[in-house]
Protein backbone atom coordinates (compact mmCIF):
# COMPACT_ATOMS: atom_id res chain seq x y z
CA UNK A 1 0.00 0.00 0.00
CA UNK A 2 0.95 3.68 -1.04
CA UNK A 3 2.44 5.19 2.24
CA UNK A 4 0.26 7.61 4.47
CA UNK A 5 -0.29 11.28 4.77
CA UNK A 6 -2.71 11.12 7.81
CA UNK A 7 -2.54 8.56 10.38
CA UNK A 8 -4.21 8.58 13.58
CA UNK A 9 -2.86 6.31 16.40
CA UNK A 10 -5.20 5.01 19.22
CA UNK A 11 -5.38 1.49 21.47
CA UNK A 12 -9.10 1.00 20.23
CA UNK A 13 -9.21 1.20 16.81
CA UNK A 14 -12.71 1.90 14.60
CA UNK A 15 -13.02 -1.71 14.22
CA UNK A 16 -13.16 -5.21 16.26
CA UNK A 17 -13.00 -8.61 14.32
CA UNK A 18 -15.68 -11.24 15.05
CA UNK A 19 -16.47 -14.58 13.16
CA UNK A 20 -19.67 -15.27 11.15
CA UNK A 21 -21.53 -18.99 11.28
CA UNK A 22 -18.76 -20.03 8.62
CA UNK A 23 -15.99 -18.67 10.46
CA UNK A 24 -15.63 -16.08 7.73
CA UNK A 25 -14.31 -12.50 9.69
CA UNK A 26 -16.54 -9.85 9.65
CA UNK A 27 -15.97 -6.18 10.78
CA UNK A 28 -17.57 -4.33 13.18
CA UNK A 29 -17.59 -0.53 13.16
CA UNK A 30 -16.98 0.83 16.91
CA UNK A 31 -18.70 4.61 17.72
CA UNK A 32 -17.24 7.44 19.74
CA UNK A 33 -16.38 11.01 18.07
CA UNK A 34 -13.13 9.71 16.42
CA UNK A 35 -14.39 7.59 14.09
CA UNK A 36 -16.79 10.03 12.57
CA UNK A 37 -14.19 12.48 12.61
CA UNK A 38 -11.96 11.05 10.34
CA UNK A 39 -14.66 9.62 8.06
CA UNK A 40 -15.26 13.19 7.49
CA UNK A 41 -11.98 13.36 4.75
CA UNK A 42 -13.30 10.69 2.88
CA UNK A 43 -16.14 12.93 1.77
CA UNK A 44 -14.37 16.52 1.71
CA UNK A 45 -13.27 17.60 -1.73
CA UNK A 46 -10.22 19.29 0.15
CA UNK A 47 -9.19 16.05 1.30
CA UNK A 48 -9.06 14.52 -1.86
CA UNK A 49 -5.90 12.40 -2.51
CA UNK A 50 -5.13 11.71 1.09
CA UNK A 51 -4.16 8.55 1.48
CA UNK A 52 -5.40 8.04 5.74
CA UNK A 53 -4.00 5.04 7.78
CA UNK A 54 -5.45 4.22 11.29
CA UNK A 55 -2.97 2.27 13.95
CA UNK A 56 -4.38 0.51 16.54
CA UNK A 57 -4.08 -2.68 18.83
CA UNK A 58 -5.72 -6.09 18.53
CA UNK A 59 -7.22 -6.31 21.46
CA UNK A 60 -9.36 -9.60 20.94
CA UNK A 61 -8.20 -13.54 20.02
CA UNK A 62 -10.15 -12.61 16.62
CA UNK A 63 -8.66 -9.54 16.31
CA UNK A 64 -5.04 -10.92 16.46
CA UNK A 65 -6.05 -13.92 14.20
CA UNK A 66 -7.53 -11.69 11.34
CA UNK A 67 -4.33 -9.30 12.43
CA UNK A 68 -1.88 -12.00 11.64
CA UNK A 69 -3.64 -13.32 8.63
CA UNK A 70 -3.67 -9.46 6.74
CA UNK A 71 -0.66 -8.35 5.18
CA UNK A 72 1.04 -6.31 7.39
CA UNK A 73 -1.64 -6.15 10.02
CA UNK A 74 -3.21 -4.20 7.59
CA UNK A 75 -6.82 -5.28 7.66
CA UNK A 76 -7.99 -3.36 4.63
CA UNK A 77 -5.89 -5.31 2.61
CA UNK A 78 -7.06 -8.55 3.50
CA UNK A 79 -8.62 -10.24 0.88
CA UNK A 80 -11.52 -11.80 3.47
CA UNK A 81 -12.33 -8.14 5.00
CA UNK A 82 -11.59 -5.73 2.13
CA UNK A 83 -14.79 -5.84 0.82
CA UNK A 84 -16.25 -5.03 3.97
CA UNK A 85 -14.28 -2.13 5.20
CA UNK A 86 -15.94 0.75 3.22
CA UNK A 87 -13.63 2.04 0.67
CA UNK A 88 -10.76 1.63 2.78
CA UNK A 89 -11.21 5.32 4.31
CA UNK A 90 -9.24 4.96 6.05
CA UNK A 91 -6.57 1.78 5.98
CA UNK A 92 -6.64 -0.01 9.46
CA UNK A 93 -3.72 -1.51 10.73
CA UNK A 94 -3.71 -3.75 13.90
CA UNK A 95 -0.89 -4.51 15.78
CA UNK A 96 -0.67 -7.56 17.42
CA UNK A 97 1.91 -7.15 20.19
CA UNK A 98 2.35 -10.20 22.03
CA UNK A 99 -0.80 -10.63 25.18
CA UNK A 100 1.27 -10.33 28.37
CA UNK A 101 3.19 -6.97 26.73
CA UNK A 102 -0.33 -5.83 26.11
CA UNK A 103 -2.02 -6.74 29.11
CA UNK A 104 0.76 -4.68 31.55
CA UNK A 105 0.69 -1.65 29.12
CA UNK A 106 -3.27 -1.34 28.87
CA UNK A 107 -4.87 -3.31 31.97
CA UNK A 108 -1.87 -2.12 34.45
CA UNK A 109 -0.36 1.29 33.37
CA UNK A 110 -2.76 2.33 31.13
CA UNK A 111 -5.73 1.26 32.76
CA UNK A 112 -4.72 1.03 36.77
CA UNK A 113 -2.39 3.87 36.93
CA UNK A 114 -2.79 6.51 34.45
CA UNK A 115 -6.06 6.37 34.06
CA UNK A 116 -5.91 6.35 38.17
CA UNK A 117 -3.86 9.75 38.69
CA UNK A 118 -5.15 11.70 35.69
CA UNK A 119 -8.91 11.06 37.82
CA UNK A 120 -7.92 10.92 41.30
CA UNK A 121 -8.98 7.61 41.82
CA UNK A 122 -5.91 6.09 44.06
CA UNK A 123 -7.33 4.63 47.59
CA UNK A 124 -4.45 6.10 49.02
CA UNK A 125 -3.43 3.93 52.35
CA UNK A 126 -3.08 1.00 50.01
CA UNK A 127 -2.82 2.20 46.08
CA UNK A 128 -0.10 2.84 44.56
CA UNK A 129 2.73 0.82 45.13
CA UNK A 130 5.47 1.04 42.64
CA UNK A 131 7.51 -2.13 43.76
CA UNK A 132 9.33 -4.95 41.21
CA UNK A 133 5.94 -5.93 39.30
CA UNK A 134 5.16 -2.30 38.43
CA UNK A 135 8.74 -2.23 36.61
CA UNK A 136 8.42 -4.85 34.59
CA UNK A 137 4.64 -3.52 33.83
CA UNK A 138 6.33 -0.35 33.08
CA UNK A 139 8.49 -2.26 30.27
CA UNK A 140 5.65 -3.65 28.74
CA UNK A 141 4.26 -0.07 28.21
CA UNK A 142 7.79 1.33 26.61
CA UNK A 143 7.52 -1.80 24.33
CA UNK A 144 3.78 -1.44 23.40
CA UNK A 145 4.45 2.29 22.85
CA UNK A 146 7.33 1.58 20.85
CA UNK A 147 5.14 -1.32 18.50
CA UNK A 148 3.12 2.03 17.93
CA UNK A 149 5.82 4.48 17.18
CA UNK A 150 7.46 1.83 14.97
CA UNK A 151 4.56 1.03 12.54
CA UNK A 152 4.13 4.73 12.09
CA UNK A 153 7.73 5.12 11.35
CA UNK A 154 7.13 2.87 8.76
CA UNK A 155 3.92 3.51 7.31
CA UNK A 156 4.26 7.69 7.13
CA UNK A 157 5.25 9.23 4.29
CA UNK A 158 7.40 12.22 4.13
CA UNK A 159 5.74 15.17 5.85
CA UNK A 160 3.11 13.05 6.94
CA UNK A 161 0.17 14.50 9.65
CA UNK A 162 0.09 11.75 12.84
CA UNK A 163 -2.32 12.12 15.76
CA UNK A 164 -1.39 10.18 18.84
CA UNK A 165 -4.64 9.56 20.81
CA UNK A 166 -4.62 9.71 24.59
CA UNK A 167 -2.48 8.11 27.86
CA UNK A 168 -2.29 5.05 26.17
CA UNK A 169 0.42 5.99 23.73
CA UNK A 170 2.60 9.28 25.88
CA UNK A 171 5.48 7.72 24.80
CA UNK A 172 5.19 7.68 20.85
CA UNK A 173 5.70 11.33 20.23
CA UNK A 174 8.89 11.51 21.66
CA UNK A 175 10.24 7.79 19.73
CA UNK A 176 8.53 9.35 16.35
CA UNK A 177 10.44 12.63 16.45
CA UNK A 178 13.50 10.73 17.28
CA UNK A 179 13.04 8.40 14.43
CA UNK A 180 11.19 10.65 11.80
CA UNK A 181 12.17 14.19 12.35
CA UNK A 182 10.08 15.10 8.86
CA UNK A 183 6.58 13.95 10.55
CA UNK A 184 4.27 16.44 12.19
CA UNK A 185 2.79 15.20 15.13
CA UNK A 186 0.15 15.64 17.77
CA UNK A 187 -1.23 13.54 20.66
CA UNK A 188 -4.88 14.22 22.31
CA UNK A 189 -5.75 13.69 25.56
CA UNK A 190 -9.47 12.65 26.04
CA UNK A 191 -8.54 12.58 29.87
CA UNK A 192 -8.46 15.10 32.71
CA UNK A 193 -4.44 16.15 33.49
CA UNK A 194 -3.66 15.54 37.31
CA UNK A 195 -2.92 18.54 39.44
CA UNK A 196 0.94 19.06 40.32
CA UNK A 197 0.64 17.07 43.53
CA UNK A 198 -1.07 14.25 42.91
CA UNK A 199 0.31 13.57 39.34
CA UNK A 200 3.56 13.38 42.15
CA UNK A 201 2.06 10.39 43.47
CA UNK A 202 4.25 8.52 40.63
CA UNK A 203 7.84 7.98 40.60
CA UNK A 204 9.99 11.02 39.20
CA UNK A 205 11.05 9.10 36.52
CA UNK A 206 8.00 7.86 35.27
CA UNK A 207 6.79 11.44 35.34
CA UNK A 208 9.63 12.83 33.64
CA UNK A 209 9.10 10.57 30.79
CA UNK A 210 5.34 10.76 30.27
CA UNK A 211 5.70 14.56 30.15
CA UNK A 212 8.83 14.10 27.69
CA UNK A 213 7.15 11.09 25.99
CA UNK A 214 3.88 14.38 24.94
CA UNK A 215 6.45 16.92 24.36
CA UNK A 216 8.01 14.94 21.40
CA UNK A 217 4.84 16.42 19.58
CA UNK A 218 4.27 19.43 18.11
CA UNK A 219 0.93 20.08 19.22
CA UNK A 220 -0.51 19.20 22.46
CA UNK A 221 -4.87 18.68 22.78
CA UNK A 222 -6.97 18.88 25.74
CA UNK A 223 -10.86 19.04 25.81
CA UNK A 224 -10.42 21.65 28.11
CA UNK A 225 -8.91 24.54 29.66
CA UNK A 226 -8.38 23.22 33.06
CA UNK A 227 -6.99 20.00 31.81
CA UNK A 228 -4.44 22.02 29.51
CA UNK A 229 -3.29 24.09 32.25
CA UNK A 230 -2.96 21.37 34.66
CA UNK A 231 -0.48 19.51 31.89
CA UNK A 232 1.68 23.13 31.58
CA UNK A 233 1.66 23.21 35.14
CA UNK A 234 3.08 19.75 35.46
CA UNK A 235 5.59 20.47 32.96
CA UNK A 236 6.63 23.66 34.90
CA UNK A 237 7.03 21.90 37.97
CA UNK A 238 8.93 18.89 36.77
CA UNK A 239 11.18 19.86 33.87
CA UNK A 240 13.04 22.89 34.99
CA UNK A 241 13.95 25.01 32.54
CA UNK A 242 10.77 24.48 30.45
CA UNK A 243 8.30 27.03 31.26
CA UNK A 244 4.82 27.46 29.68
CA UNK A 245 4.15 30.42 28.94
CA UNK A 246 0.27 31.38 27.58
CA UNK A 247 -0.57 31.89 24.05
CA UNK A 248 -4.32 32.43 21.88
CA UNK A 249 -6.25 29.45 23.15
CA UNK A 250 -3.38 27.70 24.86
CA UNK A 251 -0.19 27.78 25.92
CA UNK A 252 3.45 27.08 24.18
CA UNK A 253 5.92 25.18 26.12
CA UNK A 254 9.83 25.47 24.75
CA UNK A 255 12.02 22.28 24.80
CA UNK A 256 15.14 21.63 23.24
CA UNK A 257 15.13 24.33 20.79
CA UNK A 258 11.93 23.74 19.65
CA UNK A 259 7.94 25.11 20.63
CA UNK A 260 4.93 22.94 21.76
CA UNK A 261 1.65 24.33 21.13
CA UNK A 262 -0.88 23.31 23.83
CA UNK A 263 -4.25 23.93 22.45
CA UNK A 264 -7.95 23.45 23.80
CA UNK A 265 -10.35 21.59 21.70
CA UNK A 266 -13.66 20.86 22.97
CA UNK A 267 -15.36 17.90 21.61
CA UNK A 268 -19.04 18.12 20.63
CA UNK A 269 -21.63 16.18 18.67
CA UNK A 270 -22.97 15.69 15.55
CA UNK A 271 -26.59 16.84 16.32
CA UNK A 272 -27.89 15.77 12.45
CA UNK A 273 -26.34 12.21 12.97
CA UNK A 274 -27.55 11.77 16.20
CA UNK A 275 -30.93 12.68 15.70
CA UNK A 276 -31.35 10.63 12.61
CA UNK A 277 -29.87 7.75 14.54
CA UNK A 278 -32.54 8.61 17.05
CA UNK A 279 -35.11 8.11 14.49
CA UNK A 280 -34.40 4.52 13.41
CA UNK A 281 -37.17 1.75 14.08
CA UNK A 282 -35.11 0.46 17.15
CA UNK A 283 -34.93 3.35 19.18
CA UNK A 284 -39.14 3.94 18.91
CA UNK A 285 -39.11 0.20 20.03
CA UNK A 286 -37.28 0.79 23.28
CA UNK A 287 -38.83 3.98 23.62
CA UNK A 288 -42.46 2.40 23.77
CA UNK A 289 -41.45 -0.18 26.35
CA UNK A 290 -40.11 2.51 27.89
CA UNK A 291 -42.65 5.08 28.11
CA UNK A 292 -44.88 1.64 29.35
CA UNK A 293 -42.46 0.97 32.43
CA UNK A 294 -42.16 4.44 33.43
CA UNK A 295 -46.16 5.36 33.35
CA UNK A 296 -46.86 9.07 34.48
CA UNK A 297 -44.06 9.20 36.39
CA UNK A 298 -41.09 11.70 36.10
CA UNK A 299 -38.00 9.89 35.15
CA UNK A 300 -34.63 10.56 35.75
CA UNK A 301 -31.92 9.15 33.74
CA UNK A 302 -28.47 8.57 34.16
CA UNK A 303 -26.13 6.68 31.47
CA UNK A 304 -22.87 5.58 32.11
CA UNK A 305 -19.76 3.19 31.53
CA UNK A 306 -19.74 1.44 34.42
CA UNK A 307 -16.30 3.55 35.90
CA UNK A 308 -15.04 4.40 39.22
CA UNK A 309 -14.66 7.91 37.44
CA UNK A 310 -18.36 8.04 37.24
CA UNK A 311 -19.50 8.35 40.85
CA UNK A 312 -22.19 6.21 40.27
CA UNK A 313 -22.22 5.46 43.38
CA UNK A 314 -22.63 9.00 44.97
CA UNK A 315 -25.60 9.26 42.07
CA UNK A 316 -27.87 6.68 43.24
CA UNK A 317 -27.16 8.22 46.80
CA UNK A 318 -28.20 11.89 46.11
CA UNK A 319 -31.32 9.84 44.77
CA UNK A 320 -31.55 7.68 48.16
CA UNK A 321 -31.05 10.84 50.10
CA UNK A 322 -33.80 12.59 47.73
CA UNK A 323 -36.37 9.97 48.82
CA UNK A 324 -35.70 10.06 52.54
CA UNK A 325 -36.05 14.11 52.46
CA UNK A 326 -38.64 14.76 49.66
CA UNK A 327 -41.47 11.92 50.59
CA UNK A 328 -43.65 13.91 47.80
CA UNK A 329 -41.41 12.04 45.31
CA UNK A 330 -41.89 8.53 46.63
CA UNK A 331 -44.29 6.44 43.68
CA UNK A 332 -43.71 10.50 41.16
CA UNK A 333 -40.25 9.46 40.15
CA UNK A 334 -38.28 6.43 38.64
CA UNK A 335 -34.84 6.66 38.01
CA UNK A 336 -33.50 4.86 35.13
CA UNK A 337 -29.67 3.86 35.51
CA UNK A 338 -28.27 2.46 32.56
CA UNK A 339 -24.18 1.33 33.01
CA UNK A 340 -22.14 -0.07 30.35
CA UNK A 341 -19.99 -2.82 31.26
CA UNK A 342 -16.68 -1.66 30.86
CA UNK A 343 -12.70 -3.00 31.92
CA UNK A 344 -14.21 -6.04 33.49
CA UNK A 345 -10.33 -7.11 33.89
CA UNK A 346 -9.64 -4.32 36.41
CA UNK A 347 -10.38 -5.77 39.45
CA UNK A 348 -11.71 -2.31 41.34
CA UNK A 349 -14.08 -2.24 38.34
CA UNK A 350 -15.33 -5.59 39.10
CA UNK A 351 -16.23 -4.34 42.64
CA UNK A 352 -17.41 -1.17 41.99
CA UNK A 353 -20.41 -2.59 39.77
CA UNK A 354 -20.69 -4.75 42.51
CA UNK A 355 -21.44 -1.99 44.69
CA UNK A 356 -23.69 -0.01 42.08
CA UNK A 357 -25.95 -2.90 41.77
CA UNK A 358 -26.15 -3.36 45.77
CA UNK A 359 -27.31 0.10 46.28
CA UNK A 360 -30.23 -0.19 43.49
CA UNK A 361 -31.37 -3.42 45.40
CA UNK A 362 -31.19 -1.64 48.49
CA UNK A 363 -33.06 1.86 47.76
CA UNK A 364 -35.27 -0.48 45.97
CA UNK A 365 -36.39 -2.96 48.83
CA UNK A 366 -36.45 0.49 51.44
CA UNK A 367 -38.47 2.56 49.11
CA UNK A 368 -40.15 0.06 46.05
CA UNK A 369 -43.45 -0.70 46.41
CA UNK A 370 -46.05 -3.28 44.35
CA UNK A 371 -46.29 -1.05 41.57
CA UNK A 372 -42.86 1.06 41.70
CA UNK A 373 -39.50 0.37 41.27
CA UNK A 374 -37.32 3.11 42.56
CA UNK A 375 -34.17 2.54 40.66
CA UNK A 376 -34.27 0.28 37.21
CA UNK A 377 -30.78 -0.28 36.74
CA UNK A 378 -29.05 -1.78 33.72
CA UNK A 379 -25.57 -3.37 33.44
CA UNK A 380 -25.52 -4.13 29.63
CA UNK A 381 -24.70 -2.41 25.76
CA UNK A 382 -28.04 -0.90 24.36
CA UNK A 383 -26.93 2.06 22.53
CA UNK A 384 -31.05 2.40 21.09
CA UNK A 385 -32.46 2.15 24.84
CA UNK A 386 -29.86 4.79 25.81
CA UNK A 387 -31.19 7.12 23.10
CA UNK A 388 -35.05 6.24 24.05
CA UNK A 389 -34.00 7.40 27.53
CA UNK A 390 -32.55 10.48 26.03
CA UNK A 391 -35.63 11.16 24.44
CA UNK A 392 -37.74 10.75 27.38
CA UNK A 393 -35.67 12.20 30.51
CA UNK A 394 -37.57 14.30 32.53
CA UNK A 395 -33.92 15.03 34.22
CA UNK A 396 -30.28 13.79 33.09
CA UNK A 397 -27.55 13.23 35.70
CA UNK A 398 -23.82 13.30 35.02
CA UNK A 399 -21.88 13.49 37.98
CA UNK A 400 -18.47 12.15 37.53
CA UNK A 401 -15.43 12.85 39.75
CA UNK A 402 -13.67 13.75 36.78
CA UNK A 403 -13.94 13.42 33.21
CA UNK A 404 -12.28 14.61 30.42
CA UNK A 405 -15.38 16.05 28.39
CA UNK A 406 -18.36 13.65 28.86
CA UNK A 407 -20.79 13.41 25.78
CA UNK A 408 -23.42 12.15 27.81
CA UNK A 409 -24.26 15.90 28.58
CA UNK A 410 -24.27 16.97 25.27
CA UNK A 411 -26.28 14.04 23.50
CA UNK A 412 -29.22 14.40 25.92
CA UNK A 413 -30.20 18.33 25.62
CA UNK A 414 -29.84 17.36 21.55
CA UNK A 415 -32.07 14.56 21.71
CA UNK A 416 -34.37 15.45 24.86
CA UNK A 417 -38.05 16.14 23.96
CA UNK A 418 -39.35 16.86 27.77
CA UNK A 419 -36.82 19.52 27.83
CA UNK A 420 -34.48 17.81 30.03
CA UNK A 421 -32.62 19.18 32.89
CA UNK A 422 -29.21 18.61 33.05
CA UNK A 423 -27.52 18.00 36.48
CA UNK A 424 -24.04 18.39 35.92
CA UNK A 425 -20.64 17.62 38.16
CA UNK A 426 -18.34 20.50 38.42
CA UNK A 427 -15.50 17.63 37.44
CA UNK A 428 -16.71 16.93 34.02
CA UNK A 429 -14.97 18.81 31.07
CA UNK A 430 -18.13 19.46 29.69
CA UNK A 431 -18.65 22.48 32.26
CA UNK A 432 -16.57 24.67 30.73
CA UNK A 433 -19.12 25.30 27.79
CA UNK A 434 -22.39 23.73 29.52
CA UNK A 435 -22.18 24.99 33.24
CA UNK A 436 -24.07 28.31 32.81
CA UNK A 437 -27.41 26.14 31.74
CA UNK A 438 -26.89 23.19 33.55
CA UNK A 439 -27.35 22.57 38.00
CA UNK A 440 -24.13 22.12 38.80
CA UNK A 441 -23.51 19.84 41.74
CA UNK A 442 -20.19 19.42 43.46
CA UNK A 443 -19.01 15.22 43.16
CA UNK A 444 -18.69 13.95 46.46
CA UNK A 445 -21.71 16.13 47.72
CA UNK A 446 -24.57 13.71 48.05
CA UNK A 447 -26.70 16.21 50.03
CA UNK A 448 -26.28 18.62 47.49
CA UNK A 449 -27.35 16.69 44.42
CA UNK A 450 -30.27 15.21 46.34
CA UNK A 451 -31.16 19.22 46.48
CA UNK A 452 -30.19 19.91 42.76
CA UNK A 453 -32.58 16.44 41.80
CA UNK A 454 -35.33 17.81 43.81
CA UNK A 455 -34.80 21.48 42.02
CA UNK A 456 -34.58 20.11 38.74
CA UNK A 457 -37.71 18.01 38.82
CA UNK A 458 -39.72 21.13 40.24
CA UNK A 459 -38.18 23.73 37.34
CA UNK A 460 -40.92 25.92 35.76
CA UNK A 461 -41.32 24.65 31.71
CA UNK A 462 -40.36 27.95 30.51
CA UNK A 463 -36.76 27.82 31.99
CA UNK A 464 -36.61 24.31 31.06
CA UNK A 465 -36.71 25.18 27.72
CA UNK A 466 -34.51 28.37 27.51
CA UNK A 467 -31.93 26.24 29.33
CA UNK A 468 -32.28 23.01 27.18
CA UNK A 469 -32.39 24.80 23.80
CA UNK A 470 -28.80 26.64 24.82
CA UNK A 471 -27.32 23.30 25.87
CA UNK A 472 -28.32 21.89 23.13
CA UNK A 473 -27.02 24.80 20.69
CA UNK A 474 -23.71 24.52 22.37
CA UNK A 475 -23.16 20.79 22.43
CA UNK A 476 -23.65 20.68 18.71
CA UNK A 477 -20.98 23.77 18.15
CA UNK A 478 -17.88 21.38 17.43
CA UNK A 479 -19.27 18.22 15.66
CA UNK A 480 -16.32 15.33 15.12
CA UNK A 481 -15.79 16.60 11.57
CA UNK A 482 -14.98 20.30 12.33
CA UNK A 483 -13.06 18.97 15.69
CA UNK A 484 -10.95 16.69 13.61
CA UNK A 485 -10.06 19.14 10.78
CA UNK A 486 -9.13 22.16 12.82
CA UNK A 487 -6.69 19.65 14.24
CA UNK A 488 -5.95 19.13 10.95
CA UNK A 489 -5.20 22.35 9.75
CA UNK A 490 -3.31 23.58 13.23
CA UNK A 491 -0.81 20.86 12.53
CA UNK A 492 -0.31 22.84 8.86
C1 LIG B 1 -13.01 6.70 27.68
C2 LIG B 1 -12.09 7.88 27.69
C3 LIG B 1 -11.06 7.78 26.62
C4 LIG B 1 -10.42 6.41 26.56
C5 LIG B 1 -11.44 5.34 26.50
C6 LIG B 1 -10.78 3.98 26.54
O1 LIG B 1 -13.87 6.80 26.61
O2 LIG B 1 -12.78 9.10 27.58
O3 LIG B 1 -10.09 8.73 26.96
O4 LIG B 1 -9.55 6.30 25.46
O5 LIG B 1 -12.28 5.49 27.60
O6 LIG B 1 -11.71 3.01 26.87
P1 LIG B 1 -11.40 1.47 26.70
O7 LIG B 1 -12.72 0.81 26.83
O8 LIG B 1 -10.82 1.31 25.33
O9 LIG B 1 -10.44 1.11 27.78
Amino acid sequence: PERATVLVASNRGPISITTDEHGHYRAQRGGGGLVSGLSALGHRPEYAGTQALWVCAALSETDRQAARSAPGGRLDQSSELAEHLESTSPGVQMLDIPVETFTGAYTTIANSVLWFVHHLLFDIPNHPQFDARFRERWEDYVAYNAAFGEALASAAAPGARVFVQDYHLALVPRMLRERRPDLRVSHFSHTPWAPVEYFRLLPPDIRVQLLDGMLGADHLGFHTQGWARAFTECCTAELPGEVAVSATNGWEIRRGGRVVRVGVHPLGVDAAGLRSRAAEADVAERRAELSEAVGDRKLLVRIDRTELSKNIVRGLAGFRELLQRHPEWRRAVTHLAFAYPSRTDVPEYRSYTESVRELAASINSEFGTEDWTPVLLEVRDDFARSLAAYQLADVLVVNPIRDGMNLVAKEGPILSERDSVLVLSTGAGAVEELGEDALLVHPYDVSATADALDTALRMPPGERQKRRERLADRAAQMPPHRWFTEQLTHLG
